[in-house]
C-alpha cells in the first residue's frame, strides 16, 4: 500500500474511533436520564436499625458505618458522624460523662454533636436520616457540615 493510501486509512480509523467514543458518551448521558454523578449518591440510604429498637435518650454506635445514632429524650433522632471535625480522628461515646471524646487532641462534643471542648472548630457532621416503614435509614454518602445544633436537624417518627 502506498504511503498516501496508508495515511488515508489511518486517519479514517482514528476519526471513526473518536466518533464512536463521542456517541457512546452521548448515549450514556441520555440513558442515565441526564443525572449528575452527585444524584446517584442520593439513593444510598442504608437501613441502620428498627425504629422501635432505639430507645429515647440513648446513643448507639454503628462503628462499621462510622456513625452514631442519637435519640433525644423527646424521641428526636440525629445521625452523627464519628469523625472529629478537628483532624478527623474517630470519636468515642463516653457514657459516664455523657459526651463524645476525641482521643487525638481531647476535643469533646455533647449528644447533639456540639463542641464542648476545642480544638474542634465546629459541631460533628450529620447525615440525612429518615424513618420509613419503621426502619431508620441514613444516607452515609452525604455528610452535612454545620456550625452548631439546630432543632430542625432532628427527625421524628
Ligand atoms: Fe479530634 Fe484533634 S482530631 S481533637
Amino acid at each position: 500500500m502506498p504511503r498516501r493510501g496508508f495515511m488515508k486509512v489511518f486517519w479514517l480509523v482514528l476519526i471513526s474511533i473518536s466518533l464512536i467514543e463521542v456517541f457512546s458518551v452521548i448515549i450514556a448521558f441520555l440513558t442515565s436520564g441526564g443525572r449528575k454523578s452527585g444524584d446517584d449518591k442520593r439513593s444510598a440510604m442504608k437501613v441502620l436499625a428498627k425504629e422501635e429498637d432505639i430507645s429515647n435518650d440513648t446513643v448507639t454506635a454503628f462503628r462499621s458505618d462510622r456513625v452514631y445514632l442519637v435519640r433525644m429524650e423527646d424521641g428526636g433522632l440525629l445521625a452523627l458522624s464519628l469523625q472529629c471535625t478537628h483532624l478527623g480522628c474517630a470519636i468515642s461515646w463516653n457514657k459516664d460523662s455523657n459526651e463524645f471524646d476525641c482521643p487525638c487532641h481531647a476535643s469533646s462534643f455533647n449528644t447533639k454533636g456540639e463542641v464542648i471542648r476545642p480544638p474542634a472548630p465546629r459541631a460533628l457532621d450529620t447525615y440525612p436520616l429518615k424513618i420509613e416503614g419503621g426502619m431508620i435509614k441514613v444516607d452515609l454518602s452525604r455528610p452535612e457540615k454545620r456550625k452548631k445544633f439546630n432543632k430542625s436537624q432532628l427527625v421524628y417518627a
